[in-house]
């Protein structure tokens, strides 16, 4: 089964929206306040679909109002059953800071085809190949890296590598140095420095290090219909995410997730710039229009590609 070409469009709109509806909040030092308008726009627009949809990758946890929590039903009860992730605020600091590279993202599966995890970190590996055995998140980063340059028969000295910009990562990052590996080091938004392995334009060859579970997740819906190979494995460090973790049924918490666990069958993916970034422009005001730019991926008809919208939506 595919998902009908005409979601595209529908799942579009809600990013693009949501994006618009964060604008107010640009630069105004207020990461809680412009989520929440990027959650209550996407809440509202999502109920309006045709569809049953569920939220299995979302922000905040169960009881947490305003957010999209997992678990949550959505559309109007009528149409195809989809599992939703979500992320409506892709890097609440840019948001906040009018820095670049603040998104507005959701994924689509078919029911039941997109992982269902708790809120917690994951680790994280991305080439463009889907080929396998070349990069894993349990092999050094020597031999990540390697392996890489035999495979891209390109010396080690010529490879770039994004990497979130965290103490956590010290001993990969003295790793990359050691082995002459470029750096880009992001300072938030992995989701966006995962998908720069997707095209050759980025000019990055392996993302890797830890970084937000569903972040993950949304990446890696997108890298599959690039054709990419991703990785991860959560981590589950904690009584508190052990036990939320296990209510959804997972009982192996050290267990390594390829692309296909975490992604089943065919899936949308939107991401619309809020700020402008490394994938997309960000939201732009033409007389009361706002223009907005998605990068969008359909898997079973090959999409990628950017789409640009206009929309007069009213903002408070
Ligand atoms: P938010 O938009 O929720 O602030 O997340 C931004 C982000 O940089 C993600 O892209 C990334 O996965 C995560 O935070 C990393 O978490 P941390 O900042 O705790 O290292």
């Amino acid at each position: 089964m595919s998902i009908n070409e005409k979601y595209i469009n529908v799942f579009a709109d809600i990013t693009s929206r949501a994006a618009i509806a964060t604008i107010p909040f640009i630069g105004k030092k207020n990461k809680k306040a412009a989520d929440k308008a990027a959650v209550d726009k996407m809440r509202d627009d999502l109920n309006k679909i045709d569809m049953n949809g569920k939220i299995v990758i979302g922000e905040g946890e169960l009881d947490k109002a305003p957010m999209l929590y997992i678990g949550e039903k959505l559309g109007n009860n009528s149409g195809p059953d989809f599992d939703i992730a979500v992320d409506p605020l892709e890097g609440t600091n840019f948001a906040a800071n009018n820095l670049p590279g603040a998104l507005s993202v959701i994924a689509i599966a078919e029911k039941n085809n997109l992982f269902n995890a708790p809120e917690t970190y994951m680790s994280k590996i991305a080439i463009n190949t889907n080929q396998k055995g070349i990069v894993d998140i349990d092999f050094s980063t020597k031999k990540n890296i390697e392996n890489l340059s035999d495979f891209l028969n390109k010396d080690t000295k010529n490879i770039t590598a994004c990497i979130l910009d965290r103490p956590r990562h010290r001993k990969i990052i003295d790793e990359l140095k050691n082995l002459k590996v470029k750096i880009k080091l992001i300072t938030d938004g992995d989701v966006s420095g995962a998908l720069l392995v997707s095209d050759k334009k980025y000019n990055i060859d392996i993302f890797l290090g830890i970084g937000g579970g569903p972040e993950g997740v949304l990446a890696a819906s997108a890298l599959d219909s690039f054709g990419c190979y991703f990785q991860g494995r959560f981590i589950f460090d904690n009584n508190d995410s052990i036990s939320r973790a296990k209510l959804m049924g997972i009982s192996d918490f050290n267990k390594k997730y390829e692309l296909e666990d975490m992604v089943k069958g065919d899936s949308i993916f939107c991401a619309t710039g809020i700020t402008t970034g490394d994938l997309v422009s960000g939201v732009k005001k033409k007389g009361n229009k706002y223009i907005t730019e998605t990068l969008i991926t359909h898997k079973s008809t090959k999409l990628n590609k950017i789409l640009i919208k206009e929309d007069t939506i009213k903002l408070d």
